[in-house]
This record gives structure tokens, sequence and C-alpha cells, in this order.
């Protein structure tokens, strides 16, 4: 079964082609214009879409092989994200269904970053935990079989992600901020500043970012500017250290409680090399079996996509051309 997805929930056009859970193209293109305003321009990123949508579908089917006449359904995300960036993919993805009489599949991008583990796997094993933690989303998932998800923590403020963006644009650095935090830390002493680890009484499941946030503002504010430019990678890897080591703990404590150690890691901050070492070393124990996808699969991207939509296409649970966008859209929705 060959599925073309598509992506434009936010700031990445992207398109990919799979083969069961193969995946035989992935054409991602960043929308680098958001750098220059420190954030994602909702109406900048529609436009954007609209100009890259043709081109990136035309060069995923091309590098894949396959002909479009080949494909058996069309995966889109419709939900959550940014309603304009989902309309660009939508109505694409609508108008070649009709136009090729294709079958359209509308897919959660939440449950994309959840599948983007299943790629190049034989089999599944339920149940498993899932870490979520992208820009918009820090949550765990205890994933009991398709479709029976329940959400066991989140965020009750900022997402891990947005503690980078938000932390790296107070030290002066461009958006995203994972990656440039990643790389000035790299050298820095992880001990030489002392962030909080949010403990939130009577709900000790959950995550909480923004007293982070706060601290490293309260530092900045408080101290002259040469000394915080001399310490920057020391800062940069306690606040980075910080984040994780929350991340972390809270995934530790979770599967503890729940005895459930099969555990997948998604989404944009995953990309992080220090995360992904970190897990290594967990995952060194015998008790511990944790996943997280390739990097070119961590961050938005269309793979993903076709991953979800192939779930959805063996559970026969395809939309139809009244299918919408839904900015908000849960997970288990
Ligand atoms: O999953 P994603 O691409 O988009 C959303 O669905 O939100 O995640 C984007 C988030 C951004 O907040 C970005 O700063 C973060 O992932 N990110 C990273 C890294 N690469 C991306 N955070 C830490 N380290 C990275 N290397
Ligand atoms: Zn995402």
């Amino acid at each position: 079964m060959y599925i073309l997805g598509i992506e434009s929930s936010c700031d990445e056009t992207s398109a990919s082609v799979s083969h069961h859970r193969k995946i035989l193209s992935n054409t991602t293109v960043n929308q680098l214009i958001h750098k220059e305003y420190g954030g994602v321009v909702p109406e900048i990123a529609s436009r954007e879409h609209l100009d890259l949508i043709t081109k990136v579908v035309e060069h995923a089917l091309v590098d894949s092989g396959v002909k479009i006449n080949q494909i058996d359904a069309i995966a889109v995300t419709n939900g959550p994200g940014l309603k304009g960036a989902l309309m660009v993919g939508v109505n694409f993805a609508k108008g070649l269904s009709i136009a090729k009489n294709i079958p359209l599949v509308g897919v959660n991008h939440m449950e994309g970053h959840l599948f983007s583990n299943f790629i190049d796997l034989k089999e599944i094993r339920y149940p498993f935990l899932c870490l979520l933690v992208s820009g918009g989303h820090t949550q765990i998932w205890n994933v009991k079989k398709y479709k029976d998800y329940e959400l066991l923590s989140n965020t009750i403020d900022d997402a891990a992600g947005e503690a980078f963006d938000k932390g790296a644009r107070l030290l002066g650095m461009p958006y995203p901020g994972g990656p440039e935090i990643e790389k000035i830390a790299k050298g820095g002493d992880l001990d030489k500043f002392k962030f909080p680890i949010a403990k939130i009484k009577g709900s000790e499941n959950n995550f909480s970012f923004s007293g982070l946030k706060t601290s490293l503002y309260y530092l900045i504010k408080n101290n002259d500017d040469n000394m915080i430019n001399d310490n920057k990678k020391h800062i940069a890897a306690s606040y980075q250290e910080t984040i994780l080591e929350t991340l972390i703990q809270k995934m530790i404590y979770i599967s503890e409680k729940t005895q459930v150690y099969d555990i997948f890691i998604s989404g944009g901050v995953i990309a992080n090399t220090r995360f992904r070492d970190k897990i290594a070393q967990i995952n060194a124990k015998p008790k511990y079996n944790i996943n997280c996808p390739d990097m070119k699969y961590c961050t938005d991207n269309a793979a993903m996509i076709c991953m979800a939509g192939y779930e959805k296409v063996i559970n026969a649970k395809f939309s139809n051309l009244s299918l919408e966008v839904y900015p908000n859209l849960l997970m288990n929705q």
C-alpha cells in the first residue's frame, strides 16, 4: 500500500511517500523566513505553504519513484496547528483526491509524532508510554492499543520546546531556540547555574516550565551584559540540562507508577543530542526499552503523517471531502 503524506500545520511544508511502514521519500522545506521575526508568523506561514506545496509534493513523488496513480491514499494533517497553514495542506489534498480519485485520510499531527516511531517497525507491541515533546506539547500518553490513548501527564504552562524557544530568545538567539541552545551549550558547565525543576504539589504527574524561564529572566536582568555574555555557554548548558532532567525524571516516575517500561519519545525536542545521550544511558539498564525516531523524523515532517495515515487506512478510517481543519485537535479525538 502506497501512501502520500502531506504536512503543513506550522512552518514546515512537507510531503512523503510510504510503502507500508517503509518511507520511500520525505521532502521537507523549512520556512526560514520566520527567523527574522523571532517566531512563526501565521499569515506568512500560509503564504509560504501555498508557494511551496505543489513543488514539495511533486518532489516527494519523483524521489520515491512512485507515480500518482499508484497511490492508494492521501494522508493529510488536519489539526492541531495554525488554521490557515492547515487549510493549505487539506485543500491541496482534497483537490488531488478529487482529480485522481484517491481516498483521503485526515491525520492528527500529534498522532503523527506518536507514530514517527513506527517507521520500519515490523510489529507494534502495546501497551507503551509515549513522551511527546514538541513546540506546543509536553505530554505522556499511555498507548494501550490503536485509538485507546490515556493522557497521564501534561504541561500546566509552557511546553518543553517552548522553554527552549523562550530561553533562547532571552539569551538573544534566533528561533527555533532548541538547536541554538544545544549548539552553544556544547562544552558548557552543566552545574554552574542552578535552575529549578518544578514540583507541582497535588499534580505530581504534570510538567511546568514557566518557573524555569522566569529564573533565566531574572538571572539576565540582575547581572550585567558582560557576565551573561562571558557565561553564555554555561547558562545554556545548565538551562538545557534542567529541561532534559525535568522530562527524564517525570518519564521515569510515570514509568514506575504504571509499570510500563516500553517507551517511545517523539517531537522536535528529541532531536537534541544531549537528550538522546541521556536516554541511551537509561536504556543501558535492561528494564527499559526506550525508542526515539531517527533524527530526520523528530521535527515536523510528512513521513510521520504517512505512518499515522497507514494505521488509519488499515483500520478503515477514511475521511471524505467534508474534512475540516481543527487548530486545537486533541490526540484522542
Ligand atoms: O515537533 P516540532 O518540530 O513542531 C511542533 O509540533 O511543535 O517541534 C519544534 C520544537 C521547537 O520548540 C524547537 O525549539 C524544538 O522542537 N527543537 C529542539 C531541537 N530541535 C528542535 N529542542 C531542543 N534541541 C533540539 N536540537
Ligand atoms: Zn510537530
